[in-house]
């Protein structure tokens, strides 16, 4: 079992890594010293799997858990299943010192966290993410929240979970294409923050696609403790946070003008991330060299690294990335790369500087 430590002092939390965790949680929760009730929430793929095996085994260690199935997908982040998890967990008789099981990928992980932020003025909660992409990304910075009908994750609370258990077995059951969308968020800490790291990815891509648990669990922690380095250095968000961002900014408006759906979050920024890095060589001087290597990487993970922008979608990327907040006048502010594993942000870049680069 590898442990990462998040440390914020009084909220301070372990993330458990490894290849058959799931089963020994009660254990882990007994260490925590929780009251008994528990509700694991969960989703329509995620629970026929692995809730079962949860309830029972916490059954025998002496807990009363009720299991809470929301319908699987980005639809389920949203107010109405958190009223029907605030129905589930009082009907459960939850009360303060009972604990929420967020057993799932983001979306379960964002919901529950939500759900037991407020319940009750906030009850403790266990994560245990089951898609590559929460155990690498949503498990570390304490991040719980919903969408609107306006727009995603516009109302949340920050809320540190007790514990996080990342079971890289349960990998093996996510379809490929969630798992590969993973892989484009492992590489990004490897560009943003660890040259080391981005080799080791590079050399072992094809034990990573087999899902190999030894290699996924190096992998998860490594990714862990980066952006829990990150967060720490900045919990309010004001700065060095930003660098998680690499790749965003034309991934997020990517995600928006194709409608949400056609492509996943993780392939949407793994364009976004070849488009940084070709601009990073065109405004940072980053090397053709690192250019090449990082557009391969991705190809080697089976993500797409290009895709064919026409001139009306381009007029509406620009005004998606204008719309994603991190722009000033004109000009909208990227996190560049010098080298890899080194990183600025707050780059203003030209509109002209991107557009040349969409076309080219
Ligand atoms: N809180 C944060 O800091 C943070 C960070 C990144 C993303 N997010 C959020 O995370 C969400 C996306 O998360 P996601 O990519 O994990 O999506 P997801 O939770 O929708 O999971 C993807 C799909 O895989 C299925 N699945 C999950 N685990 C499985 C398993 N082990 N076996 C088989 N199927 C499985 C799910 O049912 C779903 O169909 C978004 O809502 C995003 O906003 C939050
Ligand atoms: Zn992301």
């Amino acid at each position: 079992v590898r442990t990462v430590k998040v440390p914020l002092a009084e909220r301070s939390y372990d993330i458990l890594i490894g290849p058959q965790l799931l089963k020994d949680l009660p254990k882990y929760c007994q260490s925590l010293q929780l009251g008994t009730r528990c509700s694991i929430i969960t989703d329509s793929h995620v629970g026929p799997r692995y809730a079962d095996d949860l309830k029972s085994s916490l059954h025998q260690a002496g807990y009363k858990p009720d299991v809470v199935t929301v319908r699987a997908g980005e639809k389920s982040k949203g107010i109405r299943t958190v009223d029907y998890c605030y129905d589930a967990l009082s009907l459960h008789h939850l009360e303060r010192r009972s604990f929420v099981i967020a057993l799932g990928g983001g979306v379960v992980g964002d919901l529950a966290g939500f759900v037991a932020a407020t319940y009750l003025r906030g009850i403790p909660f266990i994560q245990v993410p089951t898609t590559l992409l929460s155990q690498v990304d949503s498990s570390v910075g304490g991040k719980t929240g919903i969408n609107l009908r306006a727009g995603k994750n516009l109302v949340g609370a920050f809320y540190q979970p007790r514990l996080v258990v990342c079971d890289s077995g349960t990998l093996r059951t996510l379809p490929r294409r969630e798992y590969v969308a993973g892989i484009a968020e492992v590489i990004k800490y490897g560009i943003i923050y660890d040259a080391s790291f981005f080799n080791y990815v590079e050399k072992n891509m094809p034990k990573i696609l087999k899902r190999d648990p030894k290699i996924l669990a190096f992998v998860v922690a490594r990714c862990c403790e980066i952006k829990s380095e990150v967060v720490g250095q900045d919990e309010t968000e004001s700065g060095t946070r930003a660098i998680l961002n690499f790749g965003h900014t034309i991934g997020h408006a990517i995600e928006a003008i194709s409608g949400y759906g056609r492509y996943l979050h993780g392939e949407a920024i793994s364009i976004g991330q070849v488009l940084a890095t070709r601009l990073s060589k065109e405004v940072k001087g980053l090397a053709e060299s690192d250019v090449s290597r990082i557009t391969k990487v991705f190809a080697a993970a089976g993500l797409p690294t290009k895709a064919h922008i026409s001139a009306p979608m381009q007029k509406r990327l620009f005004d998606a990335m204008r719309h994603d907040k991190k722009v000033s006048d004109g000009e909208i502010k990227f996190v560049l790369a010098k080298k890899i594993g080194a990183v600025e942000y707050g780059v203003k870049v030209p509109e002209e500087t991107i557009s040349q680069l969409l076309n080219s």
